[in-house]
């Protein structure tokens, strides 16, 4: 059923057209200025670009709230503008993954404006209504604090419609065959214009079932397995990413057992865990998240990530080491959200600590998993409080000195792009860091390069190690008589650290991938590193003699 498991071992590059770089001079990012920035993503080394929802959309949500799913927004472009892009980035070698907001639409939509306007009109059951509020129609808000129902009433309809998210985001009734059809329809669409798959948004939500008399909503997992099947029947090695921030023991459900239903999800449990683990210097609760949510099929893979679009989610840390995070990471309430989680940039969060911020992404790309970074993140961008909810990490791309960052000719861009202070465009910019060898987008670029050089990480078994210290975590991946072992010391202070590589005489040598240095076992057969604070090291295990013999060179 599979062609191709390109997505086990890549690097995804998240962006906004909207904010990444401004070709017409209107102040909004489009798809002409993102076409003129294919080589410098292609000179970084990302494998796949995942684009954030760019279809009609009258823009409350950042384009998740679409009222058009067969169109690029005109602020951005066009379809023709739209297939150019796909091919060029084809040309390059790069993939392209695009959102599938398909949980709800806008209230804008169509759709939506037919079915309210008459409760014969054949999308009245597209959407969800009720007669009557529901009793729990005050729980289950996404966005608590600025959502207050999930039941809204329609004047026109003379109902209520049910939303998940935002009251202009009506639910579609995702149980209708109708509906069902249409989704198919939509990826079908995209798929023909050039995607490689979709990045699909709040996929518990899609398969629940909703409704006024549902108490206890099931999921129905089959659709899941509809949607990978007709992907495959139209290109068989596109793929479908889960937005599923659900816990461990759910996980396999949406993988599939026999891997039949979503090629790849977002590992929201190792995400906290990580960020607990920055916060705490305890590495255990990150080891125990990374064996909690081992398990997959052979053609899954989980997406790992740092920071999103989205506030940063505690929401499933236990309440101390939530707090903790908080202290370390947000102490102020307007750097909060939702009460349960952070809204900054990684890189003001880690106080632009080039140390910690090289950890931390050491640490994620080294997981089990396939790296998923986020624009502006390679030149350690920062963040806008003044804006509000999530918009303070959406300012526009910084690429030079000129006004506005050089996101944009116009006097008024669509964000306004961050200036002064040490995270400001005029010394955070990739122009400048181009040039600067030791710079973060240099850096950046050298880490891809080693990850992709790494397959072991993307296709191995991994093994967490035990260490003399729990501020350190070793990881050793296995794969096809290769072996790859990852060091990350997350104190703040120099360690000694010591630890067996668990592979016999086999593991008696360590090469650094980065600087070629060796590192022999002592005559306990167990290493001892001494780590810089923050350092992070990755090896290949095994001399010369041996690696010869393994390779089978
Ligand atoms: C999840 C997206 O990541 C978020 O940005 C959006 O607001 C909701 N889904 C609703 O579509």
């Amino acid at each position: 059923m599979i062609n191709d498991l390109w997505y086990k071992n890549a690097v995804v590059y998240c962006l906004s057209v909207e904010t990444f770089m401004d070709a017409n001079g209107d102040g909004i990012g489009d798809f002409q200025g993102l076409q003129r920035r294919l080589d410098y993503l292609s000179g970084l080394g990302v494998s796949a670009i995942w684009l954030m929802p760019f279809q009609t959309s009258p823009g409350r949500d950042d384009g998740y709230d679409v009222s058009d799913y067969y169109n690029v927004d005109p602020r951005y472009g066009t379809l023709g503008d739209f297939v150019e892009f796909t091919h060029g980035a084809k040309q390059r070698g790069i993939r392209v993954l695009i959102d599938l907001v398909v949980n709800h639409t806008s209230n804008e939509h169509p759709w939506f404006q037919d079915a309210r306007s008459d409760p014969k009109s054949p999308y009245r059951d597209w959407y969800v209504w009720s007669d009557k509020k529901p009793a729990n129609a005050n729980e289950g808000m996404v966005f608590p604090g600025v959502q207050k129902t999930t039941w809204t009433h329609d004047e026109k309809a003379k109902q209520y419609y049910f939303h998940r998210f935002y009251e202009f985001q009506p639910d579609l009734n995702t149980s209708n065959p109708h509906v069902q059809a249409e989704i198919l329809k939509i990826m079908g669409f995209w798929i023909q214009l050039g995607v490689s798959g979709f990045r699909m948004d709040a996929v518990p939500f899609v398969i629940s079932e909703k409704g006024a008399e549902v108490k206890k909503p099931k999921e129905q997992f089959d659709m899941l397995r509809t949607f990978r099947e007709f992907l495959q029947w139209r290109l068989g090695d596109s793929i479908i990413l889960a937005e599923a921030n659900v816990v461990p023991k759910e996980n396999l459900a949406y993988f599939g057992e026999d891997g039949d239903r979503m090629q790849m999800m977002f590992n929201f449990h190792v995400n906290q865990a990580l960020f607990y683990a920055l916060a705490s210097a305890d590495s255990r609760p990150l080891a125990k998240a990374i064996n909690d949510t081992y398990e997959r099929p052979a053609t899954g893979q989980w997406g790992l990530f740092l920071r999103n679009h989205d506030e940063l989610d505690l929401g499933r840390l236990t309440e101390k080491q939530r707090q903790k995070v908080f202290s370390e990471f947000g102490p102020d309430k307007h750097m909060q959200l939702y009460d349960r989680g952070i809204r900054r940039r990684l890189a003001p969060m880690l106080q632009g600590d080039r140390r910690r911020l090289e950890l931390a992404y050491s640490l994620m790309f080294s997981l089990p998993g396939t790296p998923v970074i986020r624009y502006g993140d390679e030149i350690g961008m920062g963040d806008d409080l003044s804006l509000p909810e999530r918009n303070c990490a959406r300012t526009p791309m910084q690429w030079s000195t000129e006004p506005h960052g050089g996101f944009t000719k116009n006097d008024k861009p669509i964000l306004p792009v961050i200036s002064g202070g040490p995270f400001g465009f005029e010394h955070l910019n990739v122009a400048h860091q181009r040039r600067d060898p030791n710079s973060m987008l240099n850096w950046m670029e050298r880490l891809i390069r080693m990850r992709k050089e790494a397959p072991e990480i993307g296709w191995g078994e991994c093994v967490t190690l035990e260490t003399s210290d729990q501020g350190v975590l070793a990881l050793r991946y296995d794969w096809r008589n290769n072996s790859v072992l990852v060091v990350h010391n997350l104190h703040s202070t120099p360690v000694e650290v010591e630890f067996s590589v668990g592979l016999g005489d086999h593991g008696e040598k360590l090469i650094d991938i980065a600087d070629g240095g060796n590192s022999k076992a002592e005559k306990n057969g167990k290493h001892t590193l001494l780590l810089d604070a923050y350092a992070y090291r990755w090896f290949r295990v095994g001399g010369l003699d041996y690696l010869l013999k393994r390779k089978e060179v």
